[in-house]
């Protein structure tokens, strides 16, 4: 285990701001020095284009770009050429969908799905249900959001080709048994789709052994800059993909005639110039990571929130909606009072969290209400923070909560 006293120094925000209190890491999370040396790093040092100079620093910046793919191929165990550089899970996620509909499905195929994706999961598929006729069905989930196997066995029949699913959802944190339904896709000879936002940053991920045909990430929850996102993709699967985007950079040849010769995966899906800095941030990201250990970090999370678990549970003026979940945000509401006047509440006190609807706008459905409050933690953050929120959330009641600004 890691002496996370020392981790904390390696965050800028954490020493220039210690009157906060972060509790938002879902949303983003903090960068250490790491990542902000290898940003500066190459806007100071050799800052280039990739793939088109053929001078020392532009040399320098391809290294740096194709380094990060093999850093990332490590981190969740695949190969460089199946990792694809995008802008953010958002981008990852319509992307498959686009692929999946020009060169997999057809309509009248079925993408099964459930209520507690977020929105990045659903309104891509909405989309295809919209223009091309595919249909999107929902497997039902329990109380605390988690996606059974069998329910998954009951909503499979001949017409699903895709199961489009969180690994770890962002309101509940439900995790889901990724493996074993996309042993169930398989079985069925439909495809697998992971989105891997709030599980990559968290937890040592492995496609391979979780059999997961197509996954996204973000790098900005997993400590790397803003603006960069991870396709991973089967590179057979990537190869028959049509890309979303056309132009420079992922064509091999073009004629007047407007014929397109396209390069292979993974360069075919990254047209124009890409997020260069933001690449190599992601690449210091995922190293650094990789040096605490992603099993450290699932770890000590763990065990901070089964101690928050532990405290929230005995507040009465709270109501706490995911207690059965080991992982993932901790999601509640004070009693009578509006999420956000709330969350209001603890800003005024330095406490980060989020409330609303957390772009899962149809689980209302499951959890019987729309606005929550999520407390989401990271490996950086600790029991005298824990115990510092429960101090203060022990206080919201709607008399103070109304009418705070800060
Ligand atoms: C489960 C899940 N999927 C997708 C996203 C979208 O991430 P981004 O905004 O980085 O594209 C989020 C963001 O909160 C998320 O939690």
């Amino acid at each position: 285990m890691f002496d996370v006293n020392e981790i904390r120094k390696d965050f800028p925000m954490i020493m220039n701001r210690p009157d906060l209190i972060y509790f938002d890491n879902g949303a983003t999370t903090y960068k250490p020095q790491a990542v902000i040396d290898a940003v500066t790093g190459f806007y100071t040092g050799y800052t280039s284009n990739v793939e088109r100079g053929d001078y020392e620093t532009a040399a320098r910046a391809d290294k740096a770009y194709a380094d990060t793919r093999k850093i990332i191929a490590r981190f969740i165990s695949c190969d460089p050429k199946e990792v694809v550089f995008t802008a953010n899970i958002t981008a990852s996620l319509n992307q498959i969908a686009y692929g999946l509909m020009k060169n997999f499905l057809k309509p009248g195929d079925v993408i099964l799905t459930t209520e507690a994706e977020h929105a990045s999961n659903l309104l891509p598929w909405y989309r295809m249900e919209k223009e091309y006729g595919i249909r999107v069905e929902y497997i039902p989930v329990d109380r605390q959001g988690v996606c059974h196997t069998e329910a998954v066995r009951r909503a499979m029949h001949e017409n699903v080709k895709v199961i489009a699913m969180a690994h770890v959802t962002n309101v509940l944190g439900s995790v889901q048994p990724i493996k074993e339904i996309a042993a169930i896709a398989h079985e069925n000879g439909a495809l697998m789709v992971m989105d891997g936002a709030q599980s990559v940053p968290h937890r040592k991920i492995d496609v391979k052994d979780l059999d997961v045909d197509l996954m996204g990430f973000s790098s900005h929850k997993m400590c790397g800059p803003d603006g960069v996102g991870v396709l991973y993709g089967k590179y057979d699967i990537l190869q028959k993909m049509d890309p979303v985007f056309l132009g420079g950079g992922m064509n091999a040849r073009f004629y007047p005639d407007g014929t397109i010769v396209l390069k292979n995966a993974p360069e075919k899906f990254e047209a124009g110039t890409p997020n260069i800095e933001g690449v190599i941030g992601l690449g210091a990201a995922a190293e650094y990571l990789m040096s605490i250990g992603m099993d450290n970090i699932m770890a000590y999370e763990k065990e901070l929130r089964s101690y928050f678990k532990e405290k929230i549970e005995k507040l009465d003026n709270i109501e706490f909606y995911n207690p059965d979940n080991e992982t993932g945000p901790v999601t509640f509401n004070a009693k009578g009072v509006f999420a956000q006047d709330a969350a209001g509440y603890l800003g005024s006190k330095h406490i980060c969290v989020r409330s609303g609807n957390h772009c899962a706008k149809i689980l209302h459905e499951v959890i019987g209400t729309d606005q929550t409050i999520r407390a989401s933690l990271y490996f950086y953050n600790t029991k005298e923070e824990v115990d510092r929120f429960i101090e203060a959330a022990s206080e919201i009641s709607l008399e103070n909560a109304i009418g705070i600004f800060f």
